[in-house]
């Protein structure tokens, strides 16, 4: 017998903990872990080489159909994109492509040319997705919605170290500013913006290690599905 399908919906701003967390849960439970953003990466990368401006929506639009976006999920968990064929999973993370994802992330077409494959995703299989509006609009009916939260400065504290345990150190002052900036044009767009879905439960990681928040996670899951 098959078990029905379910997903957990993991909502939030950058820097947040979601893709370490959710991707932790989701190997935990068993299920996909769904990175959502590095969708839009892809797209604001394909902007990027292509030299058109992020925010051109005519432009971007234009560019939407000679893009083909893939997506593989290794046994380790990992999920690897592809661009046209190309395995793009280590491009996408470049510190100036996240602007153009956030930038392409607000023009209509490229969510509605997103949506269904995202949808698509959480019906073949149970899912962790993360992202911004995925138990707002992606999957309104996700069994499990968490909005993923922590400080602007915790948060940029982490990408801090995180940047520099990278090799690509910025200072901390630049990181903050810029995820500041990311955070308002995420929640500020017309359209999907980031904010937190009614019926999902509010986690704050402020204060929280990341034991602690992975717990707490697998806590709030395992109430609401029952496992
Ligand atoms: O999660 P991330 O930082 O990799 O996401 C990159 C950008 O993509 C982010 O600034 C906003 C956008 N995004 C979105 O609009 N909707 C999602 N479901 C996921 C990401």
């Amino acid at each position: 017998m098959t078990e029905k399908h379910y997903a957990v919906a993991v909502d939030g701003p950058s820097g947040a903990g979601k893709s370490t967390l959710a991707k932790a849960v989701a190997r935990e439970l068993r299920i996909t872990y769904v990175d959502t953003g590095a969708i839009y990466r892809v797209i604001g990368l394909a902007a990027f080489r292509k030299g058109v401006a992020p925010r051109d929506e005519a432009a971007v639009s234009a560019m939407l159909p000679s893009i083909e976006i893939g997506m593989k999920h290794g046994d380790d968990g990992l999920q690897r994109m592809y661009l046209n064929g190309e395995d793009v999973t280590d491009d996408i993370r470049l510190p100036q492509i996240s602007m153009y994802a956030s930038d392409v992330s607000a023009l209509p077409p490229v969510r509605a040319f997103l949506l269904d494959m995202q949808r698509r995703l959480a019906r073949e299989q149970s899912v962790v997705m993360d992202g911004r509006d995925i138990g707002t609009v992606v999957l309104p009916d996700a069994e499990v919605k968490i909005f993923l939260t922590a400080d602007a400065e915790v948060r940029a504290k982490r990408r801090f170290l995180e940047l520099e345990q990278r090799g690509t150190p910025k200072p901390y002052d630049e990181v903050l500013a810029e995820l500041k900036e990311r955070d308002y044009n995420d929640s500020h767009r017309d359209v999907a913006p980031l904010k937190q879905a009614e019926d999902a439960v509010l986690v704050d990681t402020s204060d929280l290690d990341f034991e602690q928040s992975r717990t707490l996670l697998l806590r709030t899951i395992r109430e609401k599905i029952g496992k």
